[in-house]
């Protein structure tokens, strides 16, 4: 037992989220480097080609160059086990990111400091915040010219509504980037770059007391460095190891991930703050990562990764207790005992048969179909379910309808997998026996992915018609009012959704509050439980 605890006590489980672009790869590339998982910086790279070598499995992905899939990496740093859990960098699949950051127990926030928070991402990030996970913010790309650091902190602040506690401070941008000075250390720790291709840069580091330092990143620097420094120490928050863990307080690191700068310190300062696996919210209670038992909730399905398998895995955070190779679970939504067949982990882009796994792990296993998400899985024989994934309310909606009416089975069977990995939401009409399907989805990219996936993995030609409703409400209180009865508004719908939930859709948001006034005792929410 005191094995497993030493197992779950070194694991550390982070997201890493970014903007397109902003270097989440690059970063995770050097991440591994220090990891031994890769020999060599760049060997992740043919970036192009092993991003995708990961989730090579919808063309789309390539075709746009953004990853809508997330994979999980392992590896093991300076006696810590690390799961990375890679999420998709676009707005349209801020949903699957909230999901995987359900399974995460710290996010790593990229920003590219010539951009700043980017527009696209700024619904990403807020999810993040909203979550209350530890934030840590890596501000890269300082070998090209950057914006004010001031300036990025302030719009972190502002735009975010997260403060910020910056642990180094960037001395000069781009041509001119000295290095950094770390405020715990009191150090400088220089940027010696012979840029020309070069991946690593050779640091050193120098005392801010010590003389040479003037000399070495020039007068004007320096007094620029000691009147930061003033400022910071002045106005900026104070480091404070509760508020990062409450999620309020994200600790800022500058650096470089192209040229391997900054990363292992930011690595070693991270890997101290975030803390081992968190305990979990469950209907019996709180679920503490060192208990016995094993236990796991699904939070992500992926269909399709291989093609030539065809494949579905489901992809499950370890959150207690030690997981081994053929063992015998209980499937708590499914009502069911079942063994995981060939659990497996992901090593850079390889996949590997997992043999042990523990509290903190994500492990993926195939599934035939059953899972859905934020399903449970444990071996008590007390059941029990861990707190939902809530869903985003979707707010663009279309009709569905197969081209050729003949493939109906196919058409319902691909388009209700696809609901299940949690893509996109499907309603029907309520309480008429129509067979029309409409499609609920949080951003209008997976109106796209759908219509790819049935075409090319279930062989079904659809129309989608985009319909004028953004509002969706659940019924709070289904078992207590006839909804047959709801007078509603000219652009409301009634629909139910797959597992016969009555929900109403309207075009226009302040028909929702003329539906509450029509129909006392109604009660609607925004979100919706998997
Ligand atoms: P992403 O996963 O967040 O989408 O970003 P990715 O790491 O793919 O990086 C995007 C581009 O930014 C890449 O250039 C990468 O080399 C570059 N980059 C990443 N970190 C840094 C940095 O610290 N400094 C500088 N100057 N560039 C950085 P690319 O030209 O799109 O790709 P490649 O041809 O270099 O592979």
């Amino acid at each position: 037992m005191s094995d497993n605890i030493n197992e779950i006590k070194k694991r550390r489980t982070f997201a890493i989220i970014s903007h397109p672009d902003a270097g989440k790869t690059t970063l995770t590339e050097k991440f591994l480097l220090y990891g031994g998982a890769i020999n060599l910086a760049g060997s992740v790279k043919g970036k192009r080609t092993a991003k995708h070598a990961v989730s090579d499995w919808m063309e789309i992905e390539k075709e746009r160059g953004i990853s809508v899939t997330s994979s999980v990496l392992q590896f093991n740093y300076d006696g810590y086990c690390i799961n990375i859990l890679d999420t998709p960098g676009h707005q349209d699949f801020s949903e699957d990111t909230y999901r995987t950051l359900m399974a995460a127990d710290s996010a790593v926030m990229v920003i590219d400091a010539s951009k700043g928070v980017e527009k696209q991402t700024i619904k990403l990030f807020k999810v993040c915040v909203m979550r209350h996970i530890p934030i840590f913010t890596f501000i890269n790309k300082m070998d090209r010219e950057a914006n004010d650091p001031f300036e990025l902190l302030d719009e972190i602040e502002t735009v975010l509504g997260i403060r910020t506690c910056p642990v180094n401070w960037p001395i000069g941008s781009g041509r001119e980037f000295k290095g950094v000075y770390d405020r715990n250390d009191k150090c400088v720790l220089s940027f010696t770059a012979a840029m020309n291709g070069q991946k690593e840069v050779a640091t050193k580091n120098t005392s801010i007391d010590n003389e040479g330092l003037k000399t070495e990143i020039g007068q004007s620097f320096y007094n620029k460095l000691k009147e930061d420094l003033e400022l910071l120490d002045g106005a900026s928050d104070k480091f404070d190891i509760n508020e990062v863990q409450a999620g309020n307080l994200s600790p800022v690191f500058f650096g470089s991930a192209l040229t391997n700068f900054g990363i292992e310190t930011f690595l070693k300062h991270f890997l101290k703050m975030t803390s081992s696996p968190l305990s979990r919210n469950s209907s019996k209670g709180v679920i503490d990562p060192f208990s016995e038992d094993f236990t796991a909730f699904v939070f992500k399905i992926q269909a399709n990764m291989n093609k030539m398998h065809r494949d579905r895995i489901a992809f499950m955070r370890i959150c207690s207790g030690k997981f081994e190779a053929g063992m015998e679970v209980y499937h708590v939504q499914g009502g069911r005992k079942l063994k995981l067949s060939q659990p497996q982990q992901m090593m850079a882009e390889e996949r590997h048969i997992v043999e042990e796994a523990y509290a903190g792990d994500i492990i993926g296993v195939f599934d035939p179909g059953i899972f859905s998400i934020g399903d449970t899985i444990c071996t008590s024989s007390d059941k029990f379910e861990f707190d939902g994934i809530p869903t985003f309310a979707p707010e663009h909606f279309a009709r569905v309808t197969q081209l050729d009416t003949m493939k109906r089975k196919q058409f319902m069977k691909g388009i209700s997998q696809i609901a299940q990995e949690g893509a996109i939401q499907i309603f029907q009409e309520f309480n008429t026996g129509m067979e029309e399907i409409i499609v609920g989805v949080v951003g209008v990219l997976q109106f796209e992915v759908l219509k790819y996936r049935l075409e090319n993995e279930y062989n079904v030609d659809v129309r989608l018609d985009t319909l004028p409703y953004e509002h969706i409400r659940w019924i709070d209180n289904k078992e207590e009012i006839d909804v047959s009865k709801i007078v509603g508004t000219s652009d409301m719908k009634k629909v139910k959704d797959l597992k016969g939930n009555p929900l109403l859709i309207f075009s226009n948001s302040w028909s929702v509050g003329m539906v509450l006034d029509r129909n006392k005792g109604l009660k609607l929410s925004e979100f919706g439980k998997n």
